[in-house]
């Protein structure tokens, strides 16, 4: 009888402890970390990714998103990545120099028209391979994001290369981006988005180069009084997480984060074709800065004076590259 009655109690023990314990097993955490606004590309897909998360995998993972530099800045990130302290991040295409060369393909100068170009390559067979280019140092990436073409912005209006002779400009830490500027004589200067605006306020730099949204968001229009629309170059993001996060979570976690990110950046890169157009439309509108529009003999001046670059890159990035990423043009 004793027996039997020890037998029950402790079988309910551990019933009632195995149910506790599913019941307090705590969710899986993912901290993404950005150095943008919420109102971008960027800052939007992150929080679409969130709600999307909450919706399907409430209870069994939590996304917290960081926005505008609050947990880790630029430089900072893709260390705190591999030491488990952030689980995903975008940042920029040209912030991998670090990592792997390869990613250098996207800061070429004058290397894609638009923005459906860009698209073409990343889809294609090559582009995809661009995404494991930082596999062996322990990143992986999940995928593209689009921000947009950079246009230039600066204290004195820029219509030919030899208006921003001497000057300086604020650049993503990229060599590429470093010799691009010193292609038009110059002098560039590594720093981190976060003090972009305080650099421009204190006219520490004259000028930097950026995407509308980031223009606009980031309220740099309001500190330069000209912006020279080049659509010299891209801002896409790499969506970058770290090989041990990924491939230690659960098979059927992974499926379903993996699908409600791809949902989330095509949410974003519908946001960043919006806040292209309308981003410069409010700058536009504020009439603090004035934007200027290059003829076709002005840009051929500035498509010249960048392009030599590429040949200087071409070792690192490998040519069949780069003649697939220009071939998207057509
Ligand atoms: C970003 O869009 O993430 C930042 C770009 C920059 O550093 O200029």
């Amino acid at each position: 009888m004793f027996n039997k009655v020890s037998t029950i109690l402790a079988v309910s023990a551990v019933s009632t402890m195995l149910a506790f314990g599913s019941a307090i097993a705590a969710p899986i955490t993912i901290k993404f970390s950005h150095v943008v606004a919420e109102n971008t590309p960027k800052g939007q897909m992150c929080n679409k990714f969130k709600d999307l998360v909450a919706e399907r995998l409430g209870g069994k993972v939590v996304v917290e998103v960081f926005p505008n530099s609050q947990l880790f800045g630029d430089n900072k990130v893709l260390e705190a990545m591999l030491l488990g302290d952030v689980q995903l991040a975008a940042p920029s295409l040209s912030k991998f120099g670090r990592y792997t060369k390869a990613l250098q393909l996207f800061d070429l100068p004058f290397l894609f028209k638009d923005i459906e170009a860009v698209e073409r390559f990343q889809k294609s067979k090559a582009g995809q391979e661009l995404l494991l280019a930082t596999e062996k140092k322990g990143l992986i990436g999940l995928g593209y994001l689009h921000n947009g073409l950079k246009q230039l912005s600066s204290s004195k209006p820029l219509r030919v290369p030899a208006d921003a002779k001497g000057l300086k400009f604020r650049i993503q830490s990229s060599d590429v981006l470093a010799a691009q500027f010193k292609a038009i004589k110059a002098t560039p200067l590594k720093k981190p988005f976060s003090e972009v605006f305080t650099l421009l306020q204190t006219k520490a730099i004259d000028g930097q180069e950026n995407t509308w949204s980031n223009i606009y968001s980031k309220k740099f229009f309001e500190v330069q009084p000209y912006i020279t629309e080049t659509n010299h170059g891209l801002i896409d993001y790499l969506v970058v997480t770290s090989t041990e996060f990924w491939k230690g979570l659960p098979e059927d976690i992974r499926v379903e984060v993996k699908k409600a990110l791809d949902e989330a950046i095509a949410f974003g890169n519908s946001v960043a074709a919006q806040k292209a157009k309308g981003d410069r439309q409010t700058i536009i509108d504020s009439k603090r800065s004035e934007i200027l529009s290059l003829t076709k003999e002005e840009r051929t001046l500035w498509v010249e004076a960048m392009k030599p670059v590429w040949e200087k890159f071409e070792k690192e990035i490998g040519k069949d590259m780069i003649d697939a990423a220009f071939a998207a043009n057509q």
